[in-house]
Protein backbone atom coordinates (compact mmCIF):
# COMPACT_ATOMS: atom_id res chain seq x y z
CA UNK A 1 0.00 0.00 0.00
CA UNK A 2 1.37 3.41 -0.78
CA UNK A 3 2.26 5.51 2.27
CA UNK A 4 -0.42 8.21 1.80
CA UNK A 5 0.15 10.05 4.93
CA UNK A 6 4.27 10.45 3.23
CA UNK A 7 3.12 11.67 -0.74
CA UNK A 8 3.91 14.69 0.21
CA UNK A 9 7.13 14.94 1.88
CA UNK A 10 10.29 16.26 0.90
CA UNK A 11 12.80 14.19 2.87
CA UNK A 12 15.80 13.07 1.47
CA UNK A 13 15.37 15.39 -1.51
CA UNK A 14 17.41 18.17 -3.12
CA UNK A 15 15.75 21.45 -4.71
CA UNK A 16 16.82 24.34 -6.74
CA UNK A 17 15.29 27.67 -6.86
CA UNK A 18 15.97 30.43 -8.79
CA UNK A 19 14.91 33.69 -7.29
CA UNK A 20 14.43 32.41 -4.28
CA UNK A 21 15.34 35.48 -2.21
CA UNK A 22 12.14 36.86 -3.32
CA UNK A 23 8.93 37.48 -2.07
CA UNK A 24 7.48 34.25 -3.45
CA UNK A 25 10.89 32.54 -3.78
CA UNK A 26 11.37 32.94 -0.24
CA UNK A 27 8.37 31.16 1.17
CA UNK A 28 8.53 28.38 -1.22
CA UNK A 29 12.36 28.26 0.56
CA UNK A 30 10.92 28.00 4.11
CA UNK A 31 8.24 25.27 2.85
CA UNK A 32 10.64 23.02 1.24
CA UNK A 33 13.10 22.93 4.43
CA UNK A 34 9.54 22.62 6.58
CA UNK A 35 9.00 19.85 4.14
CA UNK A 36 11.74 17.81 4.78
CA UNK A 37 13.96 18.80 1.01
CA UNK A 38 17.91 20.33 1.63
CA UNK A 39 17.50 23.56 -0.46
CA UNK A 40 19.64 25.08 -2.89
CA UNK A 41 18.85 28.98 -3.13
CA UNK A 42 20.06 30.64 -6.49
CA UNK A 43 19.49 33.86 -6.56
CA UNK A 44 21.75 37.59 -8.18
CA UNK A 45 20.52 38.99 -4.35
CA UNK A 46 24.03 38.10 -2.37
CA UNK A 47 22.72 40.31 0.36
CA UNK A 48 19.74 38.27 1.41
CA UNK A 49 21.96 35.30 2.07
CA UNK A 50 22.67 36.32 5.59
CA UNK A 51 19.14 36.39 6.13
CA UNK A 52 18.71 32.63 5.83
CA UNK A 53 21.59 32.08 7.63
CA UNK A 54 19.83 33.28 10.52
CA UNK A 55 16.73 31.57 9.86
CA UNK A 56 18.23 27.66 8.41
CA UNK A 57 20.92 25.36 9.70
CA UNK A 58 23.59 25.23 7.58
CA UNK A 59 23.15 21.52 6.42
CA UNK A 60 19.84 22.74 5.07
CA UNK A 61 20.42 25.11 2.53
CA UNK A 62 23.25 27.23 0.55
CA UNK A 63 22.90 29.94 -1.18
CA UNK A 64 24.59 30.58 -4.84
CA UNK A 65 25.13 33.97 -6.63
CA UNK A 66 23.80 32.52 -9.89
CA UNK A 67 22.57 34.97 -12.83
CA UNK A 68 19.61 33.34 -14.63
CA UNK A 69 20.74 35.21 -18.06
CA UNK A 70 24.26 33.39 -17.77
CA UNK A 71 24.55 29.52 -19.06
CA UNK A 72 27.92 29.47 -17.94
CA UNK A 73 26.58 30.51 -14.32
CA UNK A 74 23.98 28.32 -14.36
CA UNK A 75 26.09 25.36 -15.19
CA UNK A 76 28.67 26.59 -12.44
CA UNK A 77 26.15 25.31 -10.06
CA UNK A 78 24.75 22.38 -11.49
CA UNK A 79 28.98 21.63 -11.97
CA UNK A 80 29.37 22.30 -8.66
CA UNK A 81 26.37 19.96 -7.53
CA UNK A 82 27.78 17.22 -9.50
CA UNK A 83 30.89 17.10 -7.72
CA UNK A 84 29.37 16.88 -4.70
CA UNK A 85 26.83 14.11 -5.66
CA UNK A 86 23.88 16.34 -5.20
CA UNK A 87 20.71 14.61 -7.05
CA UNK A 88 18.39 17.61 -8.57
CA UNK A 89 15.28 16.36 -7.58
CA UNK A 90 13.46 19.50 -7.88
CA UNK A 91 14.36 22.69 -9.97
CA UNK A 92 12.09 25.26 -9.35
CA UNK A 93 12.04 28.44 -11.90
CA UNK A 94 11.07 31.66 -9.53
CA UNK A 95 13.46 34.84 -10.56
CA UNK A 96 12.37 37.52 -11.79
CA UNK A 97 15.06 39.63 -14.00
CA UNK A 98 13.66 42.74 -15.75
CA UNK A 99 15.05 46.00 -16.68
CA UNK A 100 15.10 49.47 -14.55
CA UNK A 101 11.89 50.71 -17.00
CA UNK A 102 9.76 47.89 -16.64
CA UNK A 103 6.10 49.10 -16.11
CA UNK A 104 6.45 51.32 -19.11
CA UNK A 105 2.74 51.78 -20.51
CA UNK A 106 2.85 50.03 -23.92
CA UNK A 107 3.70 53.41 -26.25
CA UNK A 108 6.97 53.77 -24.58
CA UNK A 109 8.49 50.51 -24.55
CA UNK A 110 11.67 50.68 -26.67
CA UNK A 111 12.21 47.59 -28.52
CA UNK A 112 15.63 47.30 -26.74
CA UNK A 113 13.66 47.20 -23.77
CA UNK A 114 11.36 44.46 -24.93
CA UNK A 115 13.83 42.49 -26.11
CA UNK A 116 15.98 42.66 -23.17
CA UNK A 117 13.21 41.77 -20.95
CA UNK A 118 12.52 38.47 -23.00
CA UNK A 119 16.01 37.78 -23.12
CA UNK A 120 16.66 37.92 -19.66
CA UNK A 121 13.00 36.36 -18.32
CA UNK A 122 12.05 34.09 -20.51
CA UNK A 123 15.27 33.23 -21.92
CA UNK A 124 16.49 32.83 -18.66
CA UNK A 125 14.12 30.47 -17.98
CA UNK A 126 15.00 28.31 -20.87
CA UNK A 127 18.49 27.93 -20.13
CA UNK A 128 17.93 26.98 -16.67
CA UNK A 129 15.30 24.47 -17.85
CA UNK A 130 17.71 23.36 -20.64
CA UNK A 131 20.57 22.37 -17.91
CA UNK A 132 18.45 21.45 -14.91
CA UNK A 133 16.78 18.71 -17.48
CA UNK A 134 19.66 17.24 -19.15
CA UNK A 135 20.97 16.66 -15.74
CA UNK A 136 17.95 15.17 -14.12
CA UNK A 137 17.77 13.25 -17.80
CA UNK A 138 21.06 11.68 -16.39
CA UNK A 139 19.74 11.04 -13.07
CA UNK A 140 16.69 9.52 -15.18
CA UNK A 141 13.96 11.25 -12.74
CA UNK A 142 13.25 15.15 -11.42
CA UNK A 143 10.67 17.66 -11.26
CA UNK A 144 10.89 21.31 -12.82
CA UNK A 145 8.04 24.20 -11.59
CA UNK A 146 8.00 27.03 -13.97
CA UNK A 147 6.57 30.11 -12.06
CA UNK A 148 4.44 31.61 -14.93
CA UNK A 149 1.30 33.73 -14.02
CA UNK A 150 -2.47 34.38 -14.86
CA UNK A 151 -1.12 37.59 -17.24
CA UNK A 152 0.13 34.44 -19.56
CA UNK A 153 -3.03 33.23 -19.76
CA UNK A 154 -5.95 35.97 -19.98
CA UNK A 155 -5.11 39.63 -20.90
CA UNK A 156 -5.09 42.40 -18.25
CA UNK A 157 -8.10 44.20 -16.64
CA UNK A 158 -6.85 47.88 -17.05
CA UNK A 159 -9.26 49.19 -15.05
CA UNK A 160 -7.84 47.75 -11.60
CA UNK A 161 -4.97 50.26 -11.94
CA UNK A 162 -6.80 53.61 -12.15
CA UNK A 163 -5.91 55.99 -10.37
CA UNK A 164 -2.27 54.45 -9.60
CA UNK A 165 1.10 54.55 -11.12
CA UNK A 166 0.50 51.21 -11.95
CA UNK A 167 0.12 48.83 -14.69
CA UNK A 168 1.06 45.43 -16.16
CA UNK A 169 3.90 45.15 -18.50
CA UNK A 170 2.79 43.54 -22.31
CA UNK A 171 6.46 42.36 -22.18
CA UNK A 172 5.17 40.02 -19.13
CA UNK A 173 2.31 38.35 -21.12
CA UNK A 174 4.37 37.45 -23.64
CA UNK A 175 7.21 36.09 -21.37
CA UNK A 176 4.58 33.83 -19.30
CA UNK A 177 2.77 33.17 -21.73
CA UNK A 178 5.71 31.39 -23.92
CA UNK A 179 6.43 29.71 -20.35
CA UNK A 180 3.38 27.93 -20.29
CA UNK A 181 3.95 26.97 -23.85
CA UNK A 182 7.43 25.93 -23.00
CA UNK A 183 6.37 23.73 -20.03
CA UNK A 184 3.97 21.85 -22.08
CA UNK A 185 7.03 21.07 -24.88
CA UNK A 186 9.39 20.06 -21.98
CA UNK A 187 6.74 17.64 -20.41
CA UNK A 188 6.09 16.16 -23.61
CA UNK A 189 9.99 15.99 -24.59
CA UNK A 190 11.13 14.76 -21.35
CA UNK A 191 8.16 12.98 -20.07
CA UNK A 192 9.82 9.64 -21.58
CA UNK A 193 12.87 10.08 -19.25
CA UNK A 194 10.52 10.35 -15.87
CA UNK A 195 11.05 14.18 -15.99
CA UNK A 196 7.60 16.18 -15.24
CA UNK A 197 7.55 19.55 -15.66
CA UNK A 198 4.72 21.79 -14.62
CA UNK A 199 4.21 25.24 -14.24
CA UNK A 200 2.13 27.62 -11.35
CA UNK A 201 0.06 30.39 -12.73
CA UNK A 202 -0.51 32.64 -9.53
CA UNK A 203 -2.74 35.59 -9.46
CA UNK A 204 -1.40 39.09 -8.05
CA UNK A 205 0.30 38.62 -4.64
CA UNK A 206 -0.61 41.15 -1.63
CA UNK A 207 2.75 43.47 -1.19
CA UNK A 208 1.82 46.47 0.01
CA UNK A 209 -0.09 48.00 -2.90
CA UNK A 210 -1.92 50.96 -3.09
CA UNK A 211 -4.98 50.74 -1.41
CA UNK A 212 -7.21 51.91 -4.68
CA UNK A 213 -5.58 48.86 -6.30
CA UNK A 214 -6.22 46.29 -4.03
CA UNK A 215 -9.79 47.22 -3.52
CA UNK A 216 -10.35 46.91 -7.25
CA UNK A 217 -8.45 43.82 -7.36
CA UNK A 218 -10.75 42.85 -4.55
CA UNK A 219 -14.08 43.89 -5.87
CA UNK A 220 -12.79 41.57 -9.01
CA UNK A 221 -11.34 38.49 -8.05
CA UNK A 222 -14.41 35.76 -7.13
CA UNK A 223 -12.27 35.09 -3.43
CA UNK A 224 -12.49 38.72 -2.95
CA UNK A 225 -8.73 39.27 -1.96
CA UNK A 226 -5.67 38.83 -3.47
CA UNK A 227 -3.32 36.31 -3.16
CA UNK A 228 -0.63 35.76 -0.47
CA UNK A 229 2.98 33.95 -0.25
CA UNK A 230 0.87 31.18 1.24
CA UNK A 231 -1.15 30.47 -0.73
CA UNK A 232 1.18 29.28 -3.16
CA UNK A 233 2.61 26.87 -0.92
CA UNK A 234 -0.13 23.89 -1.50
CA UNK A 235 0.22 23.61 -4.80
CA UNK A 236 4.32 24.30 -5.18
CA UNK A 237 4.75 21.16 -2.37
CA UNK A 238 1.95 19.04 -4.15
CA UNK A 239 3.81 19.41 -7.63
CA UNK A 240 7.52 19.20 -5.79
CA UNK A 241 6.32 15.79 -4.30
CA UNK A 242 5.63 12.06 -5.33
CA UNK A 243 1.86 13.33 -4.70
CA UNK A 244 1.72 14.44 -8.30
CA UNK A 245 4.09 11.51 -9.78
CA UNK A 246 1.42 11.19 -12.47
CA UNK A 247 1.26 15.06 -12.90
CA UNK A 248 3.07 16.65 -15.96
CA UNK A 249 2.74 19.83 -18.54
CA UNK A 250 -0.23 21.62 -15.84
CA UNK A 251 -0.24 24.56 -15.39
CA UNK A 252 -1.46 24.88 -11.77
CA UNK A 253 -4.07 28.14 -11.93
CA UNK A 254 -3.61 29.32 -8.25
CA UNK A 255 -5.86 33.11 -8.32
CA UNK A 256 -8.77 32.64 -6.48
CA UNK A 257 -10.81 32.53 -9.56
CA UNK A 258 -9.48 35.64 -11.51
CA UNK A 259 -9.27 33.79 -14.58
CA UNK A 260 -12.59 31.82 -13.85
CA UNK A 261 -14.76 34.62 -15.23
N1 LIG B 1 4.43 38.84 -7.04
C1 LIG B 1 3.37 38.54 -7.80
O1 LIG B 1 2.27 39.11 -7.64
C2 LIG B 1 3.47 37.46 -8.85
C3 LIG B 1 2.31 37.02 -9.47
C4 LIG B 1 2.40 36.05 -10.44
C5 LIG B 1 3.62 35.53 -10.78
N2 LIG B 1 4.76 35.98 -10.17
C6 LIG B 1 6.03 35.38 -10.58
O2 LIG B 1 6.64 34.77 -9.46
C7 LIG B 1 8.06 34.82 -9.62
C8 LIG B 1 8.68 35.50 -8.40
O3 LIG B 1 8.12 36.80 -8.27
P1 LIG B 1 8.36 37.69 -6.96
O4 LIG B 1 7.16 38.55 -6.83
O5 LIG B 1 8.78 36.84 -5.85
O6 LIG B 1 9.56 38.61 -7.45
P2 LIG B 1 10.71 39.32 -6.58
O7 LIG B 1 11.17 40.46 -7.41
O8 LIG B 1 10.25 39.57 -5.20
O9 LIG B 1 11.84 38.21 -6.50
C9 LIG B 1 12.56 37.84 -7.62
C10 LIG B 1 13.92 37.33 -7.22
O10 LIG B 1 14.64 37.03 -8.43
C11 LIG B 1 15.97 37.47 -8.26
N3 LIG B 1 16.57 37.69 -9.58
C12 LIG B 1 16.37 38.74 -10.42
N4 LIG B 1 17.11 38.58 -11.52
C13 LIG B 1 17.78 37.42 -11.39
C14 LIG B 1 18.70 36.72 -12.21
N5 LIG B 1 19.09 37.20 -13.39
N6 LIG B 1 19.18 35.54 -11.77
C15 LIG B 1 18.81 35.04 -10.56
N7 LIG B 1 17.95 35.66 -9.74
C16 LIG B 1 17.44 36.84 -10.15
C17 LIG B 1 15.88 38.74 -7.43
O11 LIG B 1 17.11 39.03 -6.80
C18 LIG B 1 14.78 38.38 -6.46
O12 LIG B 1 15.31 37.79 -5.27
C19 LIG B 1 8.33 35.59 -10.92
O13 LIG B 1 8.44 34.64 -11.96
C20 LIG B 1 7.05 36.37 -11.11
O14 LIG B 1 6.81 36.68 -12.44
C21 LIG B 1 4.71 36.95 -9.21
Amino acid sequence: MPDYNNIFSLKNKTAVITGGAGLIGNKIVHALIDFGAKVFIADTDIQKSDFFSSKFKKNKFSYHNIDITSKSSVNALIQEMKNNNEIIDIWINCAYPKTKDWGNKFESISHESWSENVDMHMNGYFLCCQSALEHMKDQGAGSVINMASIYGMVGPDFSIYKETDMTMPAAYAAIKGGIISMTRYLASYYGPYNIRVNSISPGGIFDNQPESFVNNYEMKCPLKRMGTTNDLIGGTIFLASDASQYVTGHNLVIDGGWTSI
